[in-house]
C-alpha cells in the first residue's frame, strides 16, 4: 500500500484527507492519505528521515512550510520563488520540494476565468503574506504587463515587490488607502488578504469604478462566497472562488505519490462544500 500524509502543527481542520481520500476510492487505488501532527521542533528532522519512512510523501501546512523547503534536497521553481514547499516526495532517495499554490490558483483562475489575460490589464493583488507571493509569482510568469500590489503593512508589500526583482519593471507598490483606485484600473483582483475569513473583517472596494470586464478572485473558502465575492457579483463581475485553489494545489502530489492524474470534479467539490457547511 502506498501511503502519504499531510502534516502541521495543529492539523485538525485540513481537509486534505477528504480530497486525497475520495481520489484514492474514485479510482481505485490501494493506498492511505492521514493527518500527522508534528512540532516545529521535529519538523526537520521529520522530513529530512522521509526517504525509508515507508511513506511515499506529504502535504505541508503551517506553520511547517517554510521548513519542509530547508530540509529538500531538491525544490521547483515555485518553491524557490516562495521561500516554501506544501508538497514533498522522494524519488531515489532524494527529498523533492514544489510550492503547488501558484498551480493550484492559476489553473482554477484559467478555468472559471478563461480569457482573464486577455484583459490587457494590470493584476492587483491585496495582502502580501506567502499566499501572495505564490500569486504574484504565477500571474508574473504568465507574463502579465504590470502587477499592482497592496498591503496594509507597505513594507511587507515592497519586500514582496524586491523579492522578484527580475521583474522590477512590472511592479508597482500602491498604498493600502488607494486600493480602491487601483482596483478601479485592474483587469483581475485578487484578495490574499484574510479579511473576510469567517465573515471577518472588511476589505472596503468599492467597486462602482471597476470595470465590468474585470474579474475578482478571493482565496478566503469560509464562507465560499465571502462578502467580496458576493459585492462583485452583485455588480456583475466575473469572479473565482477560494475552493478551486485548495482542490487544484492537491492534484500535482496525489500524481507524485500515487501515479495517476486525478480530476478536479464537481462531486469532489460538493463534497468539500458540504464538509465545509456541515462544519459551520
Ligand atoms: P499567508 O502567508 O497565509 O498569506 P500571512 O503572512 O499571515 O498569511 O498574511 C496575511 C495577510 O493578510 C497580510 O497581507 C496581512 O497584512 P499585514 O502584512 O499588514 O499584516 C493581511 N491582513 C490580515 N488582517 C488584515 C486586516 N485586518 N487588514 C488588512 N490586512 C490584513
Amino acid at each position: 500500500m502506498i501511503k502519504a500524509c499531510v502534516v502541521g502543527w495543529p492539523i485538525t481542520h485540513s481537509r486534505s484527507p477528504m480530497i486525497h481520500g475520495y481520489w484514492l476510492k474514485t479510482l481505485g487505488i490501494d493506498g492511505s492519505y492521514e493527518k500527522l501532527a508534528v512540532k516545529p521542533e521535529d519538523a526537520f528532522a521529520f522530513f529530512q528521515g522521509l526517504p525509508g519512512s515507508g511513506l511515499t510523501g506529504c502535504n505541508v501546512t503551517v506553520p511547517l512550510k517554510e521548513i519542509a523547503f530547508e530540509a529538500a534536497d531538491e525544490k521547483d521553481s515555485s518553491a524557490v520563488a516562495v521561500g516554501a514547499a506544501n508538497t514533498i516526495w522522494i524519488e531515489n532517495g532524494k527529498i523533492l520540494a514544489a510550492n503547488t499554490d501558484t498551480y493550484g490558483f492559476m489553473t482554477h483562475l484559467s478555468a472559471t476565468a478563461p480569457n482573464w489575460l486577455d484583459v490587457d490589464k494590470p493584476v492587483l493583488i491585496l495582502g502580501a503574506g506567502g499566499a501572495a507571493r505564490a500569486i504574484a509569482f504565477g500571474f508574473l510568469e504568465a507574463g502579465i504587463e504590470q502587477l499592482m500590489i497592496s498591503n496594509r503593512t507597505k513594507s511587507r508589500a515592497e519586500k514582496l515587490g524586491e523579492h522578484f526583482s527580475k521583474y522590477r519593471n512590472k511592479i508597482r507598490i500602491v498604498d493600502w488607502d488607494n486600493r480602491s483606485s487601483a482596483a478601479a484600473k485592474a483587469g483581475v483582483i485578487v484578495n490574499t488578504t484574510t479579511i473576510g475569513m469567517r465573515n471577518e473583517g472588511s476589505l472596503d472596494l468599492d467597486f462602482s469604478q471597476v470595470d465590468s470586464t474585470t474579474v475578482v478572485a478571493d482565496i478566503v473558502y469560509v464562507p465560499l462566497e465571502t462578502q467580496l465575492l458576493k459585492d462583485a457579483r452583485q455588480r456583475g463581475l466575473k469572479t473565482v472562488d477560494g475552493l478551486g485553489m485548495l482542490l487544484h494545489q492537491a492534484v500535482p502530489g496525489f500524481e507524485k505519490w500515487f501515479g495517476r492524474r486525478p480530476d478536479v470534479t464537481p462531486e469532489l467539490r460538493a463534497l468539500i462544500v458540504g464538509d465545509l457547511e456541515a462544519a459551520g
